[in-house]
C-alpha cells in the first residue's frame, strides 16, 4: 500500500507578503501528516464516502485526479488550522500517495500540483507552505534566482523562485492558541489593506526588507538581531490586522525570555513561533496560557513516499 508523509511548517519570515512576490523564509518541522492509499471499487477516506468529506482541499484533488477510485487513509499530526501548514502537508502528502500510482513522483511536479490546490482552495496563495512541505529544511522563497535555486513557480504575472537554506542550530518554541483561523479569510483581509491604501503596501514592502534582513542575520548566526527582526515582523503583521488577542497573550509573557517572537502563518488565531535558549521553560509558559506547546525540531526529509 503506498504511504507518503508530509511536514508542517512555520514561517520565519514574510507570511503575507509572499503573496505579493515579495520573499519569505519558512522551515519544515517535525509534525507530520501520513496518507496510504489502496486501489478499491470507490472512492473512500478513512472508510467514509467522499461525499461526506468537508474538507474543500481533498475534494479539489480528488477532483483533479484521473486515476482510478481509491481508499485513503490519513494521520495527521500537523494541528489543524493553527498556522503550521496542515493543509499544505496534506495536500503534498495526499498528491505523494497518488502519485505513487502513475509514474515515479518529481517533488518539483508535486509542488507545483500542490501549490494549485491551495491556490484554487484559498483563492490566492503563495508556494511557500507546499514548497517546503515538499522539500524539507528551511526554504527561501525570492524574486531573483540565488544559490541552492530549486524550482521557478509563476501564476497571475507573479514568479516566486524556491531556494533551500542552510541555517545554524537554533531552538524553537511553538505556541498553539487554540483559535482557529481560515488561510483564506486571512488573505482576503489583507488583500482589501493593500489593495485600498497606499499604507498597506508599504508595510508589504517593508516586510520584504525584514526577511532579507533576516536572511543575513541566519548567514552570520546571529539570534539576538534574528529576534528583533521577528519582533519588528510581528508589529508589521498587527498593522495589517492579522494580529488578535489570543496572539498577543500568548507573545507578551515570554517577551523577557526569548530573543523574538511572532505570529506565524495566517494569523488571526493560530500560532506563535519563538526564538530562544530558554526552549523548556518558554513552551511551559505557552502550554499554559493557549492549547498546546511543542519544541519543534526541523525536518531535513520533507515528502517521503514508501
Ligand atoms: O496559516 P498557513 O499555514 O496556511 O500559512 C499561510 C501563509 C500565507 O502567507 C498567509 C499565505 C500563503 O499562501 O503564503
Amino acid at each position: 500500500m503506498p504511504t507518503a508523509s508530509a511536514p508542517g511548517k512555520f514561517i520565519l519570515f514574510g507570511e503575507h507578503a509572499v503573496v505579493y512576490g515579495k520573499p519569505a523564509i519558512a522551515i519544515a518541522i517535525d509534525l507530520r501528516t501520513e496518507v496510504k492509499a489502496e486501489r478499491s471499487s470507490s472512492f473512500r477516506l478513512d472508510g467514509r464516502a467522499i461525499s461526506e468529506i468537508r474538507s474543500f482541499y481533498i475534494r479539489e484533488m480528488v477532483r483533479r485526479w484521473r486515476g482510478g477510485p481509491l481508499s485513503m487513509e490519513i494521520r495527521a499530526h500537523v494541528p489543524p488550522s493553527s498556522g503550521l501548514g496542515s493543509s499544505a502537508a496534506l495536500t503534498v502528502s495526499m498528491l505523494g500517495a497518488l502519485h505513487s500510482f502513475k509514474s515515479p513522483a518529481e517533488k518539483e511536479n508535486i509542488a507545483r500540483e500542490a501549490f494549485e490546490v491551495e491556490y484554487t482552495v484559498q483563492g490566492g496563495a503563495s508556494p511557500t507552505d507546499t514548497s517546503t512541505s515538499t522539500l524539507g529544511g528551511a526554504v527561501y522563497i525570492s524574486e531573483k534566482k540565488e544559490e541552492n535555486f530549486r524550482w521557478e513557480i509563476r501564476k497571475n504575472g507573479k514568479s516566486w523562485k524556491v531556494h533551500s537554506l542552510s541555517i545554524p542550530n537554533m531552538s524553537f518554541v511553538v505556541g498553539v492558541t487554540g483559535a482557529h483561523s481560515s488561510t483564506r479569510d486571512m488573505v482576503e483581509r489583507v488583500r482589501r489593506v493593500v489593495r485600498r491604501s497606499p499604507f498597506g503596501k508599504d508595510v508589504v514592502d517593508e516586510i520584504g526588507s525584514i526577511v532579507m534582513e533576516g536572511k543575513r542575520a541566519l548567514e552570520k548566526g546571529d539570534l539576538v538581531r534574528l529576534g528583533e527582526l521577528m519582533n519588528e515582523n510581528h508589529e508589521l503583521l498587527s498593522l495589517l490586522g492579522v494580529s488578535c488577542t489570543d496572539i498577543e497573550r500568548l507573545i507578551r509573557p515570554i517577551k523577557d525570555r526569548v530573543y523574538g517572537a511572532k505570529l506565524t502563518g495566517a494569523g488571526g488565531g493560530g500560532s506563535v513561533i519563538a526564538l530562544t535558549d530558554k526552549a523548556e521553560e518558554v513552551r511551559r509558559i505557552l502550554e499554559e496560557r493557549g492549547k498546546s506547546a511543542y519544541i519543534v525540531n526541523i525536518d531535513k526529509d520533507g515528502l517521503i513516499i514508501k
